[in-house]
């Protein structure tokens, strides 16, 4: 099956250095109906899932996730609370741990590699699905992402990957940290944001961290996949080894000074510093603040927070 219907050579080029948007077909594929996604709800692994929703005290981090118990619901009902409510469900890795998702994931970058010739490795995917009042916080994503959009209407807001909007010293908490990938946002960034609203069966894909937020305008399900590359692999090795001297040392690194000799030192000590696993910074505790019940008029009942363990 040809994964792409409108890829042309302007895209090939396009693909990586800048936003590009293409058509594809996965909607045609039948794993992403209300009924599918029930099946693959009810059968995916629940440490591999997560349902949130959006907190509206954090100032400088508005929209912030919070996370969900759903052990009380069927896939059906997450459903329909994703229809009606304020959550965001994200079943992580479904693209890879379930074979029918898996067959759709290697035709994807099978396509992609082929069209473009860039190898791509340890491409992961995972699945969306998430209400018409759902928001995806300013953040940045660690490796190349790719958003492909498949049913509903949401609105992304990219901007450009530079030190005014993703200064290093946060892109390096992020990558030592491994889970929070927020950046603090304000709204006058917005006027620097390149804004696309995305209709069914549209993917889109940035340059690589750059951060960007979403408004959905509808119940929507969409995809996302990332990768490593040389470039992101490269890069995040030597962000790691920055992390450690600044937070160890005080030695303050800036990415975009730094010299090629010096960035491959720091890329060789950054893979083996990772192995060694010398920041044990463990801010990373995820808190389990709500809980879906169907019978809530947004499906949203709050608890006492709980150190997650499902
Ligand atoms: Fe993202």
């Amino acid at each position: 099956m040809n994964i792409f219907k409108n890829w042309t050579d302007e895209h090939t080029k396009t693909f990586g250095n800048d936003i590009l948007t293409v058509s594809h077909n996965l909607a045609e594929t039948g794993l992403f109906t209300d009924e599918a996604l029930a099946i693959l709800l009810d059968k995916h692994p629940s440490q591999k899932l997560d349902v949130c929703t959006m907190s509206h005290d954090k100032k400088l981090y508005p929209n912030k996730f919070r996370t969900g118990d759903f052990r009380d619901c069927d896939g059906k009902a997450l459903i329909e609370a994703a229809k009606a409510g304020k959550i965001w469900i994200n079943v992580r890795e479904a693209m890879n741990i379930h074979p029918e998702y898996k067959a759709v994931l290697d035709n994807m970058y099978g396509e992609i590699a082929l069209i473009t010739g860039q190898p791509s490795f340890n491409a992961r995917g995972s699945v969306l699905i998430s209400s018409p009042a759902a928001k995806v916080p300013f953040h940045c994503d660690q490796t190349e992402t790719i958003l492909w959009h498949i049913r509903g209407k949401k609105r992304i807001y990219l901007y450009p990957p530079t030190q005014e909007f993703l200064p290093d010293n946060v892109y390096q908490s992020i990558i030592t940290q491994d889970r929070e990938d927020d950046i603090p946002y304000t709204e006058d960034m917005d006027k620097s944001a390149r804004i696309f609203d995305l209709a069914p069966g549209e993917m889109i894909s940035w340059q690589l961290n750059a951060p960007h937020r979403v408004d959905n305008q509808s119940y929507c399900v969409s995809v996302t996949t990332e990768y490593s590359t040389k470039e992101s692999a490269f890069k995040n090795s030597i962000m790691y080894t920055d992390s450690i001297l600044s937070q160890k040392f005080g030695i303050k690194s800036k990415w975009s000074e730094a010299s090629l000799p010096e960035k491959y030192i720091k890329s060789f000590a950054g893979r083996l510093l990772r192995k060694l696993n010398l920041n044990q910074n463990d801010n990373g505790q995820d808190f389990v603040t709500f809980k879906i019940d169907t019978s809530a008029p947004d499906y949203i009942v709050d608890i006492e927070p709980f150190p997650r363990n499902f």
